[in-house]
């Protein structure tokens, strides 16, 4: 639980209490707690015996001076070095270290970088995100008492811890999807998941199921899916923030449950990360979300194709020929490549029901891990205004994205197949590249961007904000991006 404490007497304070301290400036609440404790804290502060090096974190107690039990020290380092990025890290740290319930003392953490109200903000937001825990399967589960954090500052800020909290719940449900396990999220599941939601909040949904994909000439999607006993699904959810449905943003994620590789099978070493391959489904209903919880004035379209991609007598064989919906024919020379078969299909989808931008995000291909790296998320573009407005975003949230090329030479290298318009993974080419290049040939002319999160939506380990596993990678990135155009 996370809530606003307007007053606060120190004498008098229950809850243990967090202070960030600069080496080189003091706030006056930290004054008023210097005094109760009898000037030990500025004292031991002078003579060096408790660091205020970024990230340390010092308990010392109090015993009895004032009632708190236990004051938490923390350090912030030199005023002028301290940025919104390493403010999240701290509040995210201190959330993970501290044991019963704490007030922290949100002006100490000021540094005139950012208002008080930004501040609360990212200190719920990083609160939310660095106590996230996976949900398991254990049968015996360990019961541990939720930690209580009350937020003091004298400024009202009731309304910015709530957007910090959705952000980092809607960044956590993208977490906690991908963390799901190929059999217990399957395209139906995910399919109902999304349909709950969107019933709640009363959105329209419209779930296409196998029959009227059929009809609709989804051949992309009905062909990865071949291989598989559980039905496809393509997951559709309008939201309307203005009056009139117009100047439309797609939200187009990657829903595939599992991927085996298909035929062009993938090593038996790490494939169980496979179940991680909706990611960018996860992601796009996570920023869905924050947008519907705080009734942005935009217009939205959440475009999910989701099934996941086996192998069986009936499977796709590399060879093959499908026709996408847009009326493509692809050559699939390589069963793997199937994230861009199935996008294909979500992408002119999309387009036909009305969207004016296109954000896609996939957890595409392995080539973006090689190029980028676990942090930094491959993103893609044909239109550089709408990326630049991205970007912006991307630096208020502290999400890592690099601008990758496309030239009209990458779309000839898709289109060198003998047999159909498109070959679907081009060999001894730029992998992450090729992916994008498939991808801008059923976008077209719409304004798109593509995030190409293999290596970023999946934490190989800790991190400050969460746990190892899901991320929810650029759910708050978009969010964010359509505050900033509402
Ligand atoms: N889902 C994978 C990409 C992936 C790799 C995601 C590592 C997360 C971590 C995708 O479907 C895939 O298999 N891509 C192939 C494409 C290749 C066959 C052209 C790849 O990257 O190897
Ligand atoms: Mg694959
Ligand atoms: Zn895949």
């Amino acid at each position: 639980m996370i809530q606003f404490k307007s007053n606060l007497n120190i004498k008098n304070e229950q809850t243990n209490l967090v202070v960030g301290v600069f080496s080189d400036l003091s706030h006056e609440i930290i004054n008023q707690l210097d005094k109760s404790l009898n000037k030990r804290l500025s004292s031991s502060l002078k003579e060096r015996l408790m660091p205020t090096k970024l990230g340390d974190i010092t308990p010392i107690y109090p015993l009895g001076q004032i009632e708190s039990k236990k004051v938490y020290i923390v350090g912030l380092g030199q005023s002028s070095q301290f940025t919104v990025e390493k403010c999240r890290q701290t509040f995210g740290k201190i959330a993970k270290s501290v044991k019963d319930d704490v007030t922290i003392l949100l002006e100490t953490f000021d540094c005139k970088e950012v208002s008080i109200n930004e501040l609360a903000m990212i200190c719920s937001e990083a609160i939310t995100l660095a106590t996230y825990k996976m949900k398991t399967y254990k049968t015996e589960q360990k019961s541990t008492e939720p930690t209580n954090f009350f937020i003091h500052c004298d400024t009202e800020i009731t309304e910015d811890l709530n957007r910090g909290i959705v952000y980092g719940e809607a960044t956590n449900s993208a977490r906690q999807l991908l963390n799901e396990p190929g059999n217990k999220l399957t395209a139906t599941d995910l399919a109902n998941t999304i349909a709950k939601f969107a019933n709640e909040n009363e959105l329209e949904v419209r779930i296409v199921e196998k029959d009227e994909m059929e009809q609709l000439g989804m051949g992309g999607i009905l062909g990865v899916n071949r291989g598989s006993v559980e039905p496809p699904k393509m997951i559709v959810v309008k939201y309307q923030g203005t009056p009139r449905f117009e100047n439309v943003t797609a939200l187009v994620g990657k829903g595939l449950t599992f991927d085996t590789g298909g035929y062009c099978l993938k090593p038996r070493a790490g494939m169980e990360a496979m179940k991680g391959d909706m990611g960018g489904a996860a992601s796009a209903f996570g920023a869905f979300q924050i947008a519907v919880r705080l009734k942005l004035p935009v217009n939205l379209l959440l475009v999910i194709p989701s099934t996941d991609n086996m192998i069986s007598g009936d499977a796709i064989k590399p060879g093959d020929i499908l026709t996408t919906m847009s009326g493509k024919t692809v050559e699939v020379t390589n069963t793997d490549a199937e994230g861009r078969l199935i996008l294909a299909d979500g992408i002119t989808f999309a387009k036909h029901l009305g969207a004016s931008k296109i954000i896609d995000l996939a957890t595409l291909t392995g080539a973006i891990v090689a190029a980028l790296g676990s942090e930094t998320t491959g993103a893609f573009t044909n239109n550089d205004a709408f990326f630049a407005e991205f970007q912006k975003a991307a630096d208020s949230t502290n999400e890592y994205i690099w601008q990758m090329p496309l030239f009209p030479r990458d779309q000839k290298s898709l289109r060198n197949s003998d047999v159909a318009d498109l070959n679907n993974a081009p060999v001894g080419k730029p992998g992450a590249i090729m992916a994008a290049a498939f991808l801008k040939e059923f976008v077209e002319d719409t304004p798109w961007i593509h995030l190409d999160i293999a290596g970023t939506a999946d934490a190989k380990a800790a991190h400050d904000l969460g746990p190892k596993g899901g991320t929810g990678v650029m759910v708050r990135t978009i969010a964010r991006y359509l505050e900033q155009q509402a």
